[in-house]
């Protein structure tokens, strides 16, 4: 048994952010933020908006897009760094948001490889028997741990949510082909948040070591993707489109010219949605897939790295 993506959906707060103005809150120009990571401007939040609410809407979309009802489903997996409260996980708030009382209801904490990391965890089960159909979901309020006054971190992050309907098949010829992960707690301190809820009883505020995340990014990435193709025996001109986490232009051009794609091959969202953490991989997906760039038999290369760190890929076939 194996797992297909059947639909996608995604939510994006009303709000737009511009660089223009965070240029008049903290020392940074458009054309520094611009340059350096490719970000334009990114949708944050309203007040009283919550990770849980933009998840419900990105699953309502994926939901509608699959001409599924929440009856359908077995269960729900979200991918979160801000979820609403310390406990009980966003994706029950989701499940009773969809007014599901049957089935089960999980959180995964992987910060912006979330999506991959969830992706793997809820393909497994489906392998498994465990689940027929499952809502898999990237949802961030980022904009709740920036600090605001931190130019080198306010520029970078959006909120956001997307979503897809994972479903088995026991057709061979779709589906998640192979799935690539890795953490390494050793860099904490290079990316992290200053408080939690054990040790300082708040959610703290994003703090990181921008180039020495940028330097691992680039080897990690390249690692997690020549697994994917060691593994299932491609190679890179059989990848039909690259999905990449969205944290900086720079980093997305380097893998996708590490692999001899052109950028016509890869989902660029970051310049409009910022770096959405967890969400940004299935709202990058989402547009593709609505914009028309992915058609059944192409074969889709998603990866992410993120604090931790985390890292992972996932090969999939349309
Ligand atoms: O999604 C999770 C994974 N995260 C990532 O992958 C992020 C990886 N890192 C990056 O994307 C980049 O390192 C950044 C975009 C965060 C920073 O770009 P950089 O080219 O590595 O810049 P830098 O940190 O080396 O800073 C260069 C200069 C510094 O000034 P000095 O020391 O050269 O005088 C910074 O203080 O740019 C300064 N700077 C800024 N200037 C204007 C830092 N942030 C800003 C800013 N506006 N917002």
């Amino acid at each position: 048994m194996r797992a297909f993506i059947r639909s996608t959906g995604s939510y994006l707060p009303e709000r737009v952010v511009t660089n223009a103005e965070l240029s008049r809150k903290v020392e940074t120009s458009d054309e520094w933020i611009v340059q350096r990571t490719g970000i334009k401007e990114r949708r944050i939040a309203a007040e009283g908006e919550l990770t849980s609410h933009m998840a419900t809407a990105a699953a309502r979309m994926a939901l509608e897009n699959a001409k599924l009802t929440p009856a359908d489903i077995d269960a729900i997996v979200v991918a979160t760094t801000t979820p609403d409260d310390t406990f009980p996980a966003v994706a029950v708030k989701v499940q009773a948001a969809l007014g599901m009382t049957h089935g089960f209801a999980f959180d995964v904490q992987a910060v912006c490889s979330g999506f991959v990391y969830a992706l793997a965890t809820a393909s497994g089960i489906i392998a498994n028997k465990g689940a027929k159909r499952i809502l898999v979901i990237g949802a961030e309020k980022m904009s709740s741990i920036i600090d605001w006054n931190d130019r080198i971190t306010c520029v970078l992050f959006g909120d956001g949510a997307g979503a897809v309907v994972l479903e088995a098949t026991d057709d061979d010829s779709r589906g998640i082909l192979t799935t690539h992960l890795h953490s390494d707690g050793r860099h904490r301190d290079l990316l992290y948040t200053n408080g939690g809820v054990a040790s300082t009883g708040t959610a703290g505020k994003i703090q990181m070591q921008g180039r020495e995340v940028f330097k691992h990014a680039v080897e990690a990435l390249a690692q997690v993707v020549d697994e994917a193709l060691a593994a299932t025996g491609y190679k890179p001109e059989d990848i039909s489109l690259l999905v990449p986490h969205q944290a900086n232009l720079r980093i997305i051009e380097g893998t996708a010219k590490k692999l001899g794609m052109g950028m016509d091959k890869v989902v660029v969202t970051l310049d409009r949605h910022g770096n959405t953490s967890a969400a940004s991989i299935p709202l990058a997906l989402h547009e593709a897939v609505s914009g028309g760039r992915v058609k059944r038999g192409d074969l889709l290369l998603l990866e992410a790295m993120g604090g931790g760190f985390t890292w992972g890929s996932l090969l999939v076939r349309w």
